[in-house]
Formats: C-alpha cells, sequence, structure tokens
C-alpha cells in the first residue's frame, strides 16, 4: 500500500493542509485507558443488549447510547452497526479522527490489514480538518479516495463523541473496539502503536469467542525504542521539504524578487521612523528579537516569531489573520506601532532606490515624480490619500502588492536550519546522544507531535495551549476567533484583485460562525532553530523551553488565568515531570 508519507500528503494538499504524516504514542501507554469488563451473556444466539440505545446517555458509561452523526449522503446512526445476532466477536471499530493529527493520519493510512480483518466493521468519526476547525460532511469526501474505508463508514463529528472514553486526553486517533452485538464499548486506545489495535481486536474477539488469547510476536523496533509509526512520524519530521506552492503571488520563486525582497527586508528607509523588518526579525536569531513582544516605533502585543519555515506557512501571524506571506508583508509596514510608513512612501522608495530591479519584474512604475498626483505620504484613511483619484490609489496599492510579493520571495529563500536529526533517521544513530534520543522518546510520549509534526514540526493548524497573553477583560487576546473578520476584510486575499490567482477557492467561505475552539487558539509554531528564539509562545511570556514543556505537563490541572481565552486544547495529554528535561535536550537540536 502507499506509504503513509505518501497518504499523508495525498490527503493533506486536497484539505489544503500542511504536509503531515506518521504517528506516535508511547509504546504501552496506547491501551492504558481500556476496560475489559465483559459484554452480556448469550441468549439463543442473540443477545440482549442491557441498556443499549436506551435509557444509557453517556457515551462514557462504555453502553454506547443512540449515537447519530452526519455523513456525506446524509444520516449515520449507529443503531445500524447494531448486530444482536451476530456470531461472537463481531466488532465495531469506532475512531476518532482529526486531519490536524499526524497519528490520526499515520493510523488511516495503514487501514487495510484493520478493515480486512474477519468480522470488524470500522466507522470513522473525523472531528476537525486540517486547520482544526470543524469538520463539515461536505468536507468528507476527500477522504474516501485516500484511504481504505467505505464512504458510508465515514462521519462528520465536530463534537468528538468518543471524547469522553479518552481519561487523560483525546490523543488521537481515539479508537474504541466495540461488540457488535451489544453495542458495548470493549477497549479504548488512545494513539496507538503501529499494530496495536489489531492485537486488540484479536484479543478481544477471542475473549468474546470464549478461546484462548492469541499470541503476538513483539513489536519489532528501531534503534531498540521506535515502533514503525513512531518511526515513520521521525522520518518526516527530519525530510527537506518542498516550499508549498503560492499561487497568489507570481513572482514568488523568481531569484530577481528574492533579490529584490531582500533589500526592501533590510532596508530602514522605507518607514520614516527607520524601522526595518530585519529591525524585528534579526537573521542571527532565527529572525526574531529576544524580546516577548515586537518593538518597533512601539510595544505590540505579540511575540516576534520566526521567519523559518515562513514558506510553508498556511495563515502568517499567529493567529493567522493573513493567507499568503506576501499579504502579511503588508501589515507592520502601515502598522503606527511598528513601521509607521504608508503605501505611498514605499512607493516612492521604491521609485528612488529599486526602480530597476523592480520595473524589470512589474513593469513601470506609476509617475510618482508628479507630486500632485502622488503625495510624499498616505494610506487609507489618511486625508491625503483620499483626496488622490481613485486609479492613482489603486497603482500605488499595486506597487505596494508588489513590494510585499518580493519580500515574500525573498523569504522562501530562507533556510532552515540543519538537525543532527537528519542523520540519525539515515541511519547513523550515534548522531543523536543517548539523551536527545530518550528525548525523541519522551517528545512522542508527551504527545507533542500530535500537533508540533512534520518537516517544520508543526501542523500548521490553530489550537488553544493557555499560554498566556498581555490583555485581559476587553484586551484579551482572542487569537484565531478575532482573525476571520480582518482576512474577510483584507483586499489583498488570494481572491482579491492584488492577487496573482483570484480564482482561489475561498476556504472561509464554508464558515459561517467563529467556532468556540477557536477563542484563545494560535497556530502551532513551528519548533526549528526553537533554541534560537526564546522567549516564546504568542506573547513572550515563558521564558525559556524548559518553563514551556512544563506547561504543557500541568496545562490540564493549571488555575484559571483570566490573560487566556479559552480551555486547553482537549487532545493535550498529561505527562509526568521526568519527561521534561529530555525533552528540551531533543528541542535544542532542531
Ligand atoms: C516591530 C517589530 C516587527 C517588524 C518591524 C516586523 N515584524 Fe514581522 N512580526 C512581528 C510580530 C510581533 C509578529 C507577530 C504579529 C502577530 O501575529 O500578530 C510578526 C509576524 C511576522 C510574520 C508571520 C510569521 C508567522 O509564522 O506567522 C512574518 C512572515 C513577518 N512578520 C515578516 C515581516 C516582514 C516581511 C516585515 C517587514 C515588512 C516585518 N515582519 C516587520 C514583529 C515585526
Ligand atoms: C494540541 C496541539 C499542540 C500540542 C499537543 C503541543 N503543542 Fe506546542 N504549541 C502549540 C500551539 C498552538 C502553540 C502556540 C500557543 C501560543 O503561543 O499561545 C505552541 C507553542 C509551543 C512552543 C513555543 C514556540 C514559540 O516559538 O514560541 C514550544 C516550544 C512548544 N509548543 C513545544 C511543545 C512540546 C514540547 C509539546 C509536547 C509536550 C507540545 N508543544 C505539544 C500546539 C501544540
Amino acid at each position: 500500500m502507499p506509504s503513509c508519507a505518501m497518504r499523508g500528503l495525498a490527503i493533506a494538499a486536497a484539505m489544503n493542509l500542511a504536509a503531515m504524516c506518521g504517528g506516535c504514542a508511547a509504546p504501552g501507554l496506547g491501551a492504558a485507558d481500556g476496560g475489559t469488563d465483559g459484554g452480556a451473556e448469550p441468549d439463543g444466539g442473540c443477545i440482549a443488549a442491557p441498556g443499549v440505545l436506551e435509557g444509557e446517555r453517556s457515551v462514557a458509561s462504555r453502553n454506547l447510547p443512540a449515537l447519530v452523526w452526519t455523513g456525506a449522503a446524509g444520516e449515520v446512526r449507529l443503531d445500524a452497526f447494531h448486530a444482536p445476532c451476530a456470531a461472537p466477536g463481531t466488532l465495531v471499530v469506532l475512531r476518532q479522527l482529526a486531519a490536524w493529527s499526524a497519528p490520526a493520519l499515520w493510523h488511516v493510512g495503514h487501514t487495510a490489514p484493520l478493515a480486512s480483518m474477519p468480522g470488524v466493521t470500522v466507522l470513522d468519526l473525523w472531528a476537525a480538518d486540517g486547520d482544526a476547525m470543524p469538520m463539515t460532511p461536505a468536507q468528507l469526501s476527500v477522504f474516501s479516495g485516500f484511504y481504505d474505508v467505505a464512504p458510508g463508514a465515514l462521519v462528520a463529528d465536530p463534537d468528538e463523541t468518543l471524547g469522553p472514553l479518552a481519561l487523560a486526553g483525546i490523543a488521537l486517533p481515539l479508537v474504541a473496539v466495540v461488540d457488535a452485538r451489544t453495542l458495548h464499548v470493549e477497549r479504548v486506545l488512545t494513539d496507538p502503536r503501529a499494530g496495536e489495535v489489531e492485537q486488540v481486536v484479536r484479543a478481544v474477539q477471542a475473549r468474546l469467542a470464549g478461546e484462548p488469547l492469541p499470541r503476538t510476536p513483539d513489536p519489532v523496533l528501531v534503534d531498540g525504542r521506535f515502533s514503525r509509526d513512531r518511526w515513520d512520524l521521525i522520518v518526516d519530521m527530519a525530510r527537506v521539504p518542498v516550499p508549498s506552492a503560492s499561487p497568489s503571488n507570481a513572482v514568488a520563486d523568481r531569484p530577481e524578487a528574492a533579490a529584490l525582497g531582500h533589500g526592501l527586508f533590510e532596508d530602514p528607509s522605507i518607514s520614516p521612523a527607520g524601522v526595518s523588518c530585519a529591525s524585528c526579525h534579526d537573521a542571527a536569531r532565527a529572525f526574531t528579537d529576544a524580546r516577548p513582544r515586537g518593538m518597533g516605533i512601539a510595544e505590540v502585543r505579540r511575540n516576534t516569531p520566526t521567519l523559518l519555515g515562513a514558506a510553508w506557512v498556511r495563515w502568517p501571524f499567529w493567529d493567522g489573520r493573513a493567507d499568503s506571506l506576501w499579504a502579511q508583508a503588508l501589515g507592520p509596514i502601515e502598522s503606527p506601532e511598528e513601521m509607521g510608513s504608508t503605501r505611498l512612501e514605499v512607493a516612492h522608495r521604491i521609485a528612488a532606490a529599486y526602480r530597476g530591479p523592480y520595473e524589470t519584474l512589474f513593469g513601470a512604475l506609476p509617475p510618482l515624480e508628479q507630486a500632485s498626483r502622488f503625495p510624499a505620504r498616505g494610506m487609507p484613511g489618511e486625508p491625503a490619500w483620499e483626496a488622490m483619484d481613485a486609479a492613482d490609489r489603486e497603482a500605488v496599492t499595486r506597487v505596494f502588492a508588489n513590494a510585499g510579493k518580493a519580500l515574500e520571495a525573498y523569504q522562501r529563500t530562507l533556510p532552515l536550519p540543519v538537525s543532527p536529526l537528519a542523520a540519525y533517521v539515515g541511519g547513523d544513530f550515534d548522531a543523536l546522544t543517548q539523551d536527545q534520543r530518550h528525548g525523541l522518546e519522551s517528545y512522542l510520549v508527551a504527545g507533542c507531535a500530535q500537533c508540533h509534526s512534520g518537516p517544520l514540526l508543526t501542523n500548521g493548524a490553530f489550537h488553544s495551549i493557555a499560554m498566556p497573553g498581555v490583555g485581559e477583560g476587553p484586551d484579551l487576546d482572542l487569537g484565531r476567533a478575532s482573525a476571520f473578520e480582518a482576512l474577510r476584510a483584507s483586499p489583498f486575499r488570494a481572491q482579491g484583485a492584488f492577487s496573482d490567482a483570484p480564482g482561489t477557492p475561498d476556504p472561509l467561505a464554508r464558515l459561517s460562525t467563529v467556532p468556540a475552539a477557536t477563542r484563545g487558539a494560535f497556530r502551532t509554531p513551528t519548533l526549528r532553530g526553537i533554541r534560537l528564539s526564546a522567549p516564546y509562545g504568542h506573547a513572550g511570556t515563558f521564558t525559556g523551553l524548559r518553563d514551556v514543556v512544563r506547561h504543557y505537563g500541568h496545562v490540564r490541572t493549571l488555575d484559571p488565568d483570566p490573560r487566556v481565552a479559552g480551555p486547553p486544547d482537549p487532545h493535550l495529554r498529561e505527562f509526568d515531570d521526568e519527561h521534561i528535561d529530555p525533552i528540551v535536550r531533543f528541542l535544542e537540536i532542531l
């Protein structure tokens, strides 16, 4: 069957996700939540379902209530899988999944062995898409082409029906092995190892049929530690990725555009205050500034993120309020707190210092020397700008957008740091010290790869991690929830007049409301070069990596903080303090 990486990629591409795949969980942790209480007694071939389908209200009760979901072709009811007269050992395997989770994608990419087991029916409950937005039934069709599952066995389950079955965080996939005769949950697995679900299914079948427990061979481990799924995930983390396309920017991969963009990036003269992009994004610090929050003309309320891996960012900014790097770049230039410039000043600076390279790429500049038509300074909302001729305003705005496109081209060329992880996955196990390998193991045990997966160690999706911001009350930072309005209003979207691919389908079109889970959610940042970019978090409230990792270990039991806008993501899993230092050792090599 196609490799995990390929399937992950295919699903990802089709859903406009980052490439991500692999699988992870602590060896031995997978089956931890499982109960083994027996099913009901057979009654003349058929079997009664005590409490099932009536009376039971809670999924956590292990007798599943009459659940109803929506599939691509309409309603799908759990009752339809109820088979009281079936042979003992007839099972329904329910899998809770999300397209943002690499371990979940690994599992669906390896469905065939499970689906071909006699007496087993698989039903997949997809909670969210690759951006961690609630899954809609219309999106499900994407999956049926990519893995071996009957289209009727796919449902949208934005409420994560099976969540209550997980005791210590819904590490995905969350798998419930259910007796079809009673709809009784026999076993629950969170983020199981490769082959573990099949192993548990065989054991449950044997028990229900009164047969002896089958013997299972020990799994083959790479470097004596990692099962096949975990290893695939690690290999994927060390892969050198190909930058995702940027269709809305026709010059995204033109070296001449990158050269112009490099000039603009470091040029303090595009700002009247002498602030350049490089003032905050310092190459020596993985393009960050060693400050909790960015400081230009004034301090902003968010931390300056790294630009390493920017070429792969689907939704730039911590809250994703831009949909391309070129649109992103235009924000700080006209922000009064950051560079305090205007699009007219940028156009004049380009005419004065970059005319040749600019005109080669984008054609003639407007006649900016005509001072009566083109004042020295101006942007929307300013009287000098509003007094201009509409066509002149549009021409200047186009120059401004083109400056963004050159800045994007430059940022797409920034190389990722070299990590010894690459040599390690290449088979040179000594490329990592024992401590670092142990740290990698802990990283997987702690569930970090649920979100920090793939070559950039990010799923590019939005989650609430309960990291405090700087404001509270009316100044509370709502993160992703506050970004949709800005995105829809932006004239620089991929669907807009300044895009080179205005026909791009609008991924926001299907969102009629702001999903609740986006409150306090921020985009999972890359972990490449992470040792260079302290302090951490969207508001820089964590001084060192140890503080961040410690936060995760205790996030499910933290006291409420008025600077946090939403509850922590239910997929974060608890882990012991003994994993903190090893994880930090591993993060330092990225
Ligand atoms: C005053 C400091 C400052 C300046 C100047 C500045 N930035 Fe930033 N940059 C930030 C901060 C802070 C953020 C995060 C803002 C947010 O998410 O709300 C950011 C975000 C970004 C991002 C998004 C990265 C991601 O992963 O989401 C990119 C790309 C970027 N800046 C590029 C630039 C470019 C190009 C320029 C020059 C045109 C520039 N920045 C000027 C501080 C700065
Ligand atoms: C459910 C998804 C998810 C999981 C699981 C997760 N993270 Fe994160 N991580 C995020 C998000 C989202 C942020 C940004 C949150 C913010 O700033 O408010 C983040 C931020 C970070 C940062 C700060 C990065 C920076 O540039 O400031 C580090 C370091 C980090 N995570 C490491 C880890 C480690 C180690 C684990 C495992 C213990 C882990 N994460 C588990 C989603 C996740």
